[in-house]
């Protein structure tokens, strides 16, 4: 089955063509210049620039790369589109535009959930077939993005329980405002790795890690940036410029070291040792090796997301979530009223 897959659940304008979990074509276009000015996503900077791209990112798609003949709507089976969680407004650009497409050329609507999304990216193939490795029952993920930091059982295709989450930021936001804090602008990850990296990624002040000692498998990290806050507040100019890199550095290990210990909890209390881990902070190469020694020491293995975009928003993965859903979830080109947006949209 052949589908065309559409997100625009944030500030990524992403468009892709998949097969099962094959990727055969794709293309995203990035809104991070157009945020970065204002410090984070502006939501109505989003709309618009989705509005903008989206019809030339469908149609670029279906023209294929060069040398390649490309996709007629003919070969497409069915249209994947997110509708949830994300931003009301950027998200109703992705459902509209997909709405079009199915009328005009009367295909089945794939509703997908942006989060079922980012665990497929661990499955997804490129144009050969590659990673080949088999899809086995059952995994843990620890999702952790912008918006989301959760940790998630799965049994089966589309079988979710959420057996914790962040009781307040999420793991990427904390690192964004932390970013902020020391005068560095958005998107803060990859700055804090950045400069974490420069110092071999010590952890010089032990910030708190609230809730680790906890019996349940949540997360918190508003208690680590307002310590960090205060911290930073106190100190004077010349010096926080002088210890920028470890101050970055040891918010990094505690906000990683927190996640980590209830990813190592979630192993001892499932005994599933196959663990995903996916979403922009995924990509980090401190969280990466952290999360493979602990999953090593308890005999299992991790797979992260096979290539570096699919790490972040992306219809690719979007395509394969929805390559792997059950018919009677498909909606029909005749029946779209029903279908809407639901920013809040929880996986299990
Ligand atoms: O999954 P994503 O692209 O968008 C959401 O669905 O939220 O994740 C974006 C998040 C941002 O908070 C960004 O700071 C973080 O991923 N991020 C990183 C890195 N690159 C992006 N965090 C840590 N290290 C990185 N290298
Ligand atoms: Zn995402």
């Amino acid at each position: 089955m052949i589908i065309l897959a559409i997100d625009t659940s944030c500030d990524e304008t992403s468009v892709a063509v998949t097969e099962g979990r094959k990727v055969l074509s794709h293309l995203e276009y990035t809104q991070v210049a157009t945020h970065a000015q204002w410090g984070g996503v502006v939501p109505s900077l989003a709309k618009r620039a989705h509005e903008d791209r989206i019809e030339w990112a469908i149609e670029k798609v279906l023209s294929g790369k060069k040398g390649q003949t490309g996709w007629s709507m003919d070969d497409i089976d069915a249209i994947a589109v997110t509708v949830g969680p994300g931003l009301a407004i950027a998200l109703e650009v992705g459902i509209r535009t997909a709405c079009m497409y199915a009328k005009r050329y009367d295909k089945p609507i794939i509703p997908v959930n942006h989060m079922a999304g980012h665990i497929y990216s661990c499955f997804v193939q490129n144009t050969r077939g590659n990673p080949a490795r088999p899809i086995t029952f059952p995994y843990l993920a620890l999702l952790v993005s912008g918006g989301h930091t959760e940790l998630v059982r799965i049994d089966d295709h589309h079988t979710f329980s959420i057996i914790g989450e962040t009781r307040d930021d999420a793991m990427g936001e904390s690192l964004d405002k932390a970013a902020r804090m020391l005068g560095f602008g958005y998107p803060g990850g990859p700055v804090i790795e950045r400069m974490a990296e420069r110092v071999d990624n010590v952890d010089t002040f032990r910030f708190p890690r609230p809730m680790i000692r906890s019996e349940d498998l949540d997360f918190s990290f508003a208690g680590l940036k307002t310590s960090f806050l205060y911290y930073t507040q106190k100190m004077d100019p010349a010096e926080k410029l002088e210890k920028v890199d470890l101050l970055a550095s040891s918010y990094q290990e505690a906000a990683f070291d927190s996640a980590i210990r209830k990813l190592a909890k979630a192993i001892d209390m499932t005994g599933i040792t196959s663990v995903l881990v996916a979403g922009g902070v995924a990509v980090n190469t401190r969280l990466r090796s952290l999360v493979r020694s602990t999953v090593r020491l308890r005999g299992g293995h991790v797979h992260f997301p096979p290539y570096k975009y699919l790490n972040f928003d992306n219809a690719a993965m979007i395509g394969v979530a929805a390559g792997h859903m059950e018919p009677v979830q498909y909606v029909s080109s005749q029946n779209l009223d029903t279908l809407d947006r639901i920013p809040r949209l929880r996986l299990a």
